[in-house]
């Protein structure tokens, strides 16, 4: 047989598997198509030729297109170079990786840090490192992906508690006993919810019962607390939370990386085992340089932080005041907009971007049946004029929709 012919054979019926399992997607209405951005990431974006207002992106702290960040960048490739092409323990270690590193242990109050291509990687190599069969991790369900598919690497005893429920999660804890090490694990806060994790209860279980915790802060640093530290500064625990993981690629000037920071024995365990450290590329210099910059630019002063809580509390308090339903932590940027239906949601999101505001509607399975919602989220970026506009353009919809009445307005 040709070899050209049989290789064709192979390709035709494996499209043909894709094609089937596409459209079963498709019927399922969970299909997911890319809008593309022909300008930077900010607060106004060029999608598919159109300027629209942006409320979509983890642009928390507006840094993904600041000038300082964008100068940072630009920097450190004029003296860094652009790529590593190495993992880390060849040769993909600069003095810049390991500065980084250093920052972001002193900026959570750590011992360490470890430095991955992404937090989805930081998250999947921490669990099989660092745990044994003879260990239990005690995770809240509705964990990101990320940590799901850690876990499931991992040999460890693994036990789900109920989204934030402390009686089912000491219910777990008492079912670990015996294990040799018990680790509780949470999103500091949930991205789908906005709503944030209750930590001091959590560490006050974790020391009852001899465990320890590991909280995702991804859509925390930079964003929660007082100096954006995160869920452990907004309860007033810091240094009391075992294990760290987050992102470079939300608000910390929104590139790409994530990290574990913790003891320096855990990361040492990390620069031995984890293996998306062991097996990946190295973040690029630029993204390592314009980090720095980011997390020192938190530090200077909390001025960005000032302006993403006013205009949170702008956006939660006007739509709440129009008649909406907005999930989650009051204090939180992701300010997910209740419509319960999901053709709804769905048509609501292409109304607003009738209006050239851009949100994105959320339903079944990434929401539960019947929760649709439109997921919105502030930066500090965003001008109180442009979050008075998506706030009229919420209620024009809402009314031609008839969610809500004008009595309410
Ligand atoms: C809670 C949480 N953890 C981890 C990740 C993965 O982050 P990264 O984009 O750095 O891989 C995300 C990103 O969506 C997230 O929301």
């Amino acid at each position: 047989m040709q070899p050209n012919l049989s290789k064709r054979l192979f390709s035709s019926k494996l499209n043909e598997v894709c094609r089937q399992t596409i459209s079963q997607i498709k019927e399922a209405g969970t299909y997911k198509s890319e809008r593309v951005i022909t300008s930077s990431q900010s607060t106004h974006i060029t999608v598919n030729g159109k300027r629209v207002l942006n409320f979509c992106a983890n642009n928390y702290l507006g840094l993904s297109d600041h000038s300082r960040i964008r100068e940072a960048a630009k920097r450190t490739i004029d003296q860094y170079g652009f790529g590593m092409s190495s993992v880390r323990f060849i040769c993909g270690t600069q003095d810049l990786h390991k500065n980084l590193e250093k920052r972001i242990a002193a900026f959570h109050k750590m011992e360490d840090c470890i430095l991955y291509p992404s937090a989805f990687d930081a998250n999947a190599g921490f669990f099989e490192a660092v745990l044994t069969p003879d260990d239990a991790i005690i995770s809240d369900e509705l964990n990101h992906a990320s940590i799901i598919d850690g876990i499931r690497l991992s040999k460890a005893k693994r036990l789900r508690y109920k989204h934030l429920d402390l009686g089912d999660l000491e219910k777990n804890l008492k079912e670990a006993e015996g294990s040799r090490l018990k680790l509780i694990v949470t999103d500091g806060v949930f991205s789908m919810d906005g709503d944030i994790a209750p930590l001091t209860d959590i560490v006050k279980l974790a020391k009852q019962y001899g465990a320890f915790t590991f909280v995702d802060e991804c859509h925390a640093t930079g964003v929660i607390g007082k100096t954006g530290r995160g869920t452990p500064e907004y309860f007033g625990l810091e240094g009391q939370i075992d294990v760290i993981n987050s992102t470079l690629g939300k608000a910390m000037g929104g590139g790409t990386g994530g990290y574990t920071a913790a003891s320096k024995e855990v990361v040492d365990i990390l620069r031995n085992k984890g293996r998306p450290y062991l097996f990946s590329n190295s973040i690029a210099p630029p993204v390592a340089g314009a980090s720095l910059q980011a997390y020192q630019m938190l530090d200077e002063n909390s001025s960005l932080l000032e302006s993403l809580a006013r205009n949170t509390k702008h956006f939660r308090t006007e739509m709440k005041k129009a008649g909406f339903t907005i999930l989650g932590h009051e204090e939180c940027p992701i300010s997910p907009v209740l419509l319960g239906d999901a053709r709804l949601a769905s048509e609501f999101a292409d109304e607003m971007m009738k209006e050239d505001i851009y949100v994105i509607g959320f339903s079944y399975p990434v929401v539960p049946t019947g929760k649709a919602r439109i997921r919105v989220q502030l930066s500090a970026a965003h001008t109180p004029e442009d979050v008075q506009r998506a706030v009229n353009g919420f209620i024009n919809i809402g009314r031609k929709k008839g969610i809500i009445g004008d009595a309410k307005l």
